[in-house]
């Protein structure tokens, strides 16, 4: 009964077409996960966030959040869908290994998928850095029939771990925040990417960084993860494409050191409609799946600095180190 409560749920977030159908089958989601989360007596441990070496990992309340965020997890959890499906044609004759890095007390972006297939179809490895969301997510799998997807749950750093099987079909990674800031994506896709099976899709496909000429002041903001926000779009003058983080990226040598130095660009003169410079975040999920301008935390813009403080025909480049907590930071010459 409740697994097929979960499957119908599944369904109509796989079958909404307007971000308000997406919203409202998130909404009947996240009543499916309260009833569960109701019964649990909270932990002392449920609000502490993990710094590691490479961003901090969301504690089991933020992490549950997350959920929230409706337009995101409706998304994902149609990519996710989509990329089983195209990796089922891909390997016609295999049973598809998926990982997820980072899956939070709910596994939220592939749990809700798991009953519209056999267990014979498909089998996962669910790890996050925190014991708390792993317990839970593992009395979820038992208490809805799903364990026989289960591979392995465990306690693991996603940044250094190993996968121990070599074909490893998929990788689901949502460890992010907006312009990849404080969260630890970078640092674990560049781990996990390369040891994806030749053919294998990595969830998400892309992240791109670009930054833009804009008043911060006027561009769409996303607050409350619960209302969707359609974003405004309005003038704004490109001026540095920085990185596309794929598992291409994520395999290569592009990062050194931890750390993306971007070229020099000139800095050009003042417009007082666009006095600040901010990085904007598009999230490619799989496909056509993507998350626009203030769809979701993880897309809203982040302002660097103001022009006021430049000079104009100077030279600016911007850096993005994740050796640590990932920040962005900008150089002058
Ligand atoms: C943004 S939350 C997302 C939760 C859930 N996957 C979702 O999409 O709603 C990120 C999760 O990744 C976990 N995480 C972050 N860094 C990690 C790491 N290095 N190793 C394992 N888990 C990590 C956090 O503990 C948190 O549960």
């Amino acid at each position: 009964m409740t697994v097929s409560k979960l499957s119908a749920i599944a369904n109509l977030i796989l079958q909404s077409h307007t971000a308000d159908e997406e919203a409202h089958a998130v909404k009947l989601l996240s009543d499916f996960y309260l009833t569960f989360l109701a019964k649990r007596t909270p932990h002392p441990s449920d609000q502490i966030e993990l710094p590691l070496q490479g961003g901090i990992a969301l504690s089991f309340d933020h992490a549950a959040d997350c959920l929230q965020d409706r337009l995101r997890t409706a998304r994902f959890i149609k990519g996710v869908y989509q990329a089983i499906q195209e990796l089922m044609l891909r390997f016609p004759d295999q049973k598809i290994n998926v990982l997820y890095a980072g899956c939070g007390p709910f596994a939220t972006i592939l749990l809700p998928v798991l009953p519209l297939f056999k267990a014979d179809q498909l089998q996962v490895t669910l790890i996050d850095i925190h014991f708390e969301s792993v317990k839970f997510v593992k009395e979820l799998f038992l208490t809805l029939n799903l364990s026989s997807f289960a591979e392995s749950i465990a306690v693991q750093d996603a940044i250094s771990y190993r996968h121990s099987s070599p074909d490893l079909h998929m990788v689901i990674t949502e460890t992010m925040f907006h312009a990849l800031l404080t969260e630890p994506q970078v640092a674990i896709t560049t781990n996990l990417a390369p040891q994806l099976a030749e053919g294998g899709i990595f969830i998400p496909e892309e992240v791109s960084v670009e930054v833009q000429l804009t008043s911060f002041a006027r561009e769409p903001f996303l607050t409350t993860a619960s209302v969707p926000l359609v974003s405004a779009d309005y003038k704004r003058s490109a001026f540095a494409m920085l990185f596309s983080l794929n598992k291409d990226l994520g395999q290569s040598s592009f990062f050194i050191n931890q750390a993306f130095h971007s070229p020099w660009f000139k800095i050009p003169a003042l417009k007082k409609s666009e006095p600040d410079i901010c990085i904007f975040t598009r999230v490619k999920i799989f496909k056509t799946l993507e998350l626009g301008l203030a769809e979701s935390l993880i897309t809203n813009p982040y302002c660097l600095v103001s022009m006021l403080n430049l000079h104009p025909g100077a030279f600016i480049r911007f850096i993005y180190n994740f050796s640590d907590i990932p920040s962005w930071s900008y150089q002058l010459k």
